[in-house]
């Protein structure tokens, strides 16, 4: 594109180069003075671009003054008269480049100026002759054809600046639809995957429950049978019941996850569940001190939430942050806000924390059940919070940014809609 620009002013430059070789190679061949103004007007020329690129405000108008001038000049060195100079169409460069920058009235204002210039020459000429009425005529046909080439150009480059508008702005709803649809395809990419998942795990975690029961009872009554005649042994059963009792938490976490859930909504006030959650994380919390800062706008709406669901999100979101700003502290920056989303009120929380944020390869990721970084982590946080969120058809995603750290925007629908923004699922 900026190449195909690139050629196609070059282009344009040759030809000015040639017309206004042609002109010099016209008579008057050795007027000097003719020939010094067609060289300025070929610098002007050339330079015009830059002029206003680097003078927004007054280069065009610094230009076109400059070519009216310069054209007055050259009638003045090509006529025994100024007024009888044929090279007066010379004029229509100042009156063409006014029409390509201005609007209507500049270009009726800079074109009248451009006349008033070539009818001063009037003024020596009417000293020693007289003006004829074929002579007025003839002047006055001349400067009609000047107002008419500024409106001719004018309404094209209007109509041509109008269009280029309307494109870009075409342009960039596209680039917002398709934005929107990428979030959408991803949003539902995740849903299936999330389905998926949880049916396989609930079928899995359902049969794995009752052989669990029957190891534990069993490991339980050997150790109470051999508690004082085989201590090893004992021992031995002692952890098989243990270690029972974390597969089974596991399994049940599992199913948890799995289990359709049952949302009952009242109208809170979100920033009260998120404040509970703070409140919590922060009680347990035992690494580097983090800062937290609020920023709530003031009259947000109440949302249809399920509140010990709702409190889940902001607790594991939360407790997220805070392990990942835990080695060296850091500052959790809590956002409430109303706004809309694709045409819903609702209302937004942007948590954004300073930890070392989420790797670009993993950011499609993460809202997977079983996705975890962390040695002790189950990876099951984030998928809750998304299956949670989808329920209450809401959104939730992760901002990209160059910030430090990681930044989650939820989105909470203030009215629900059967059937609306259900992310696919
Ligand atoms: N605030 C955060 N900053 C950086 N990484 C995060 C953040 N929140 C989540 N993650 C990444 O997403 C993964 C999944 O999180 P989650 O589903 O809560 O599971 P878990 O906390 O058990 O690892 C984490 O292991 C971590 O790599
Ligand atoms: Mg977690």
């Amino acid at each position: 594109m900026n190449e195909e620009k690139q050629s196609r002013i070059s282009w344009m430059d040759v030809l000015w180069l040639l017309f206004l070789l042609g002109l010099a190679a016209l008579p008057p061949v050795w007027e000097r003075h003719k020939q010094l103004v067609l060289l300025a007007i070929g610098v002007v020329q050339l330079a015009e671009g830059r002029i206003i690129a680097n003078w927004p405000r007054y280069g065009r108008s610094l230009v076109v003054l400059i070519k009216i001038l310069l054209a007055t000049l050259l009638i003045n060195h090509t006529g025994e008269l100024g007024i009888n100079s044929s090279y007066y169409p010379i004029y229509y460069v100042p009156i063409v480049t006014a029409a390509i920058h201005f609007g209507s009235w500049g270009t009726l204002l800079w074109t009248a100026l451009a006349s008033a210039a070539y009818c001063s020459y009037l003024y020596p000429a009417l000293q020693e002759y007289t003006l004829t009425p074929t002579g007025a005529a003839e002047l006055a046909i001349r400067i009609m054809f000047f107002f008419l080439a500024a409106m001719v150009v004018n309404r094209f480059t209007l109509e041509n600046r109008r269009k280029t508008t309307q494109y870009q702005q075409v342009a960039e709803q596209l680039t917002e639809v398709n934005r929107q649809l990428e979030r959408a395809q991803a949003e539902a990419r995740r849903s299936e995957r999330l389905a998926a998942l949880g049916q396989l795990s609930a079928g899995l975690a359902h049969e794995i429950r009752n052989p669990l029961g029957v190891i534990k009872g069993s490991a339980e009554t050997l150790n109470r049978k051999l508690e004082d005649s085989n201590p090893l042994a004992s021992e031995l059963a002692g952890y098989i019941s243990s270690e029972v009792n974390r597969a089974s938490a596991l399994v049940t976490r599992f199913l948890d996850f799995a289990r359709p859930l049952r949302i009952e909504t009242r109208l809170l006030r979100v920033t009260d569940l998120l404040d509970q959650a703070l409140k919590s994380v922060a009680e347990q919390w035992k690494g580097e001190p983090i800062v937290v800062q609020r920023e709530y706008q003031g009259d947000l709406p109440l949302v249809p939430l399920d509140e010990n669901l709702c409190e889940q999100v902001f607790l594991n979101l939360v407790q997220n942050a805070y392990e990942a700003m835990g080695e060296d502290g850091g500052t959790f920056r809590v956002e409430v806000s109303g706004t809309s989303s694709n045409g819903r009120k609702g209302v937004q929380v942007r948590l954004k924390d300073t930890g070392p944020g989420v790797p670009a390869e993993m950011r499609e990721q993460i809202f997977n059940p079983f996705v975890t970084t962390k040695k002790t982590g189950v990876g099951l946080g984030l998928s809750i919070v998304s299956k949670i969120v989808d329920e209450h058809h809401g959104t939730i995603r992760l901002e990209k940014s160059d910030e430090k750290g990681a930044g989650f925007v939820i989105f909470f629908p203030v009215e629900e809609e059967a059937g609306q923004g259900a992310g696919g699922s």
